[in-house]
C-alpha cells in the first residue's frame, strides 16, 4: 500500500507566501510510485484546508477562488494515522476528506516552524519528517540557539536581547549599555524572525533607536550584536538525525546589499513561482561557495555539530558569517525547515529532491518507532479512591 504523505504548508507567519512556495515544491518532488499526496494548506488565520488543486501554484493566484474551491477539515487521530474531517460537517453525505500515514511540515516561521505545528502532529500521535518540538523551538529563537551553541562550545556572535517593556520603561540606560558593550556597526534584529523581516544595520544611536523600534514592531524581544565585517554568507544543509549526520557542498548567498534581504531570497527569480527556480531556491548564490576547502571542512564540521547540539533530526540549513580578512567564522543562525527545504544543495551534493524526501519520511517513521517503544502512560490506581473534601469539580459551576 502506499503511503499518505500530508504536506502541510502556509501559517500565520511573515514567511506565509514563502511557505507555500517550498510547500508546493515538495509536492511536486515526492515519489507518487511509493506515496499519495495530500496538501495541507493552513491560512493566515490559523484554518486547514485541502484539495487537489491546493497542490497546484497556479490555485494560489487567486486565493479567494482556491480558497472556495477548497475543504476545511480538522485533524482527527484514528489508530495511528489522521483522519481529515470536513469541517463544519455535513448532516448527510461523507465527512470523510482523507487520511495520512505522515506528515511533511513545509512551514516557516513563527506559529508553525517554532514547534507549534509539531506540537499538534505529535499530539495527534503521528509520524512527522524534521526537527521535533524542543529542535524547532530553540531553533526559531535566535537567543535560545545561540544559548546552546555556546554551551557546546560552538562560536557565535555575543549579544544582547531586549524586551518591548524594558526598552520602553528605560531607553537611556538600554542603549547606554548597548554602546558600553559594543562598537558600531551593529544587527539589530527580531527575536524569532525569518526572511530578514525587521533586521536592519546601525551605524549611530539614532539608527539604533530607529532600528530597535522596528524589530520590536515584529516582536516582543530585540537582539543586538556586532555586525562582522568584510562579510561573506555560507549556508550549509544538514541531514540525518543524531545516528548518521551528513552534510551538503556549502552555498555562499550573493547579496546586493550590506545584509541579505528578502528580495535577495526571494524575488531575484520571480517568475517562476514553484517551479524549480523560485521560493529559497532562487537567491542569488555561489554553489558550491568559493572557499578554501579548510574553511569548507570547518563549515561542514561546525554544521554537524551544531545540528547535533541542538538536536535536530530531517533537514535544516545552517547559516555562517565570515570575515574574509581575519578569517573568522560565527553561527549565525540555524533555519529547522529551511526554503526549498534545501533541495538544490542537496542536489548539488547528489542527492536529487525526491530521494531528499524519502530520507526524510524514513527518519520520521524510525523517531515515531523509537519513541513508541518509551513509555508514556503510567498506570495507578490514583484516581479510585480519590476525595477532594467534598469539591465536586466543575458540576454546578456554571
Ligand atoms: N551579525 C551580523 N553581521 C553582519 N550581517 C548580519 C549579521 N546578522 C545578520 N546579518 C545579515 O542579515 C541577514 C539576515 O539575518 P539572519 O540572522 O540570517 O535573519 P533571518 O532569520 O531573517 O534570515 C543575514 O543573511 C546577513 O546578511
Ligand atoms: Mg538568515
Amino acid at each position: 500500500m502506499k503511503i499518505t504523505v500530508a504536506v502541510f504548508f502556509g501559517g500565520q507567519s511573515v514567511e506565509h507566501e514563502v511557505s507555500i512556495i517550498s510547500g508546493i515544491q515538495a509536492c511536486c518532488a515526492l515519489n507518487t510510485d511509493k506515496y499519495n499526496v495530500l496538501p495541507i494548506y493552513i491560512s493566515k488565520d490559523g484554518i486547514f484546508y485541502t484539495g487537489d488543486h491546493m497542490g497546484d501554484i497556479e490555485s494560489y493566484k487567486n486565493m479567494k477562488t482556491c480558497l472556495e474551491k477548497a475543504v476545511r477539515v480538522v485533524l482527527v487521530p484514528q489508530d495511528g494515522r489522521v483522519a481529515l474531517i470536513r469541517y463544519p460537517i455535513k448532516k448527510l453525505g461523507n465527512n470523510l476528506v482523507g487520511e495520512f500515514d505522515v506528515a511533511l511540515p513545509v512551514v516557516h516561521g513563527t506559529n508553525v516552524e517554532d514547534g507549534t505545528l509539531m506540537g499538534l502532529l505529535e499530539t495527534l500521535g503521528v509520524p512527522y519528517t524534521g526537527c521535533d518540538v524542543l529542535s524547532s523551538a530553540l531553533g526559531m529563537d535566535k537567543y535560545a540557539t545561540k544559548a546552546v551553541l555556546k554551551q557546546a562550545g560552538l562560536p557565535v556572535l555575543d549579544c544582547v536581547t531586549v524586551t518591548g517593556r524594558q526598552y520602553t520603561q528605560d531607553e537611556d540606560a538600554i542603549l547606554n549599555s548597548i554602546e558600553e558593550r559594543f562598537n558600531y556597526p551593529l544587527i539589530i534584529k527580531p527575536i524569532n524572525l525569518g526572511s530578514s523581516v525587521g533586521i536592519s544595520l546601525a551605524a549611530d544611536r539614532l539608527s539604533l533607536k530607529a532600528a530597535i523600534d522596528l524589530a520590536l514592531s515584529f516582536a516582543s524581544r530585540a537582539l543586538i550584536e556586532p555586525a562582522v565585517q568584510n562579510l561573506r554568507e555560507i549556508n550549509c544543509s544538514v541531514l540525518g538525525d543524531a545516528d548518521d549526520v551528513r552534510t551538503s557542498v556549502c552555498e555562499e548567498p550573493v547579496t546586493s546589499n550590506e545584509i541579505l534581504d528578502y528580495k535577495d531570497k526571494y524575488l531575484s527569480n520571480a517568475g517562476d513561482a514553484g517551479g524549480e527556480k523560485s521560493g529559497m531556491s532562487s537567491l542569488k548564490r555561489r554553489l558550491p561557495a568559493d572557499i578554501s576547502s579548510v574553511l569548507e571542512e570547518k563549515v561542514r564540521s561546525l554544521a554537524a555539530q551544531a545540528f547535533l547540539a541542538l538536536g535536530c533530526s530531517g533537514v535544516v540549513r545552517i547559516d555562517f558569517l565570515n570575515n574574509k580578512e581575519s578569517d573568522e567564522i560565527y553561527i549565525n543562525e540555524i533555519n529547522t525547515i529551511p526554503g526549498s527545504l534545501s533541495f538544490y544543495l542537496w542536489d548539488a551534493s547528489g542527492i536529487n529532491f525526491a530521494s531528499l524526501l524519502d530520507n526524510l519520511i524514513r527518519l520520521a517513521f524510525k523517531r515515531h518507532r523509537e519513541r513508541q517503544s518509551l513509555t508514556f502512560t503510567y498506570e495507578t490506581n490514583i484516581l479510585s479512591g480519590i476525595s477532594l473534601g467534598g469539591a465536586k469539580g466543575l458540576k454546578g459551576k456554571a
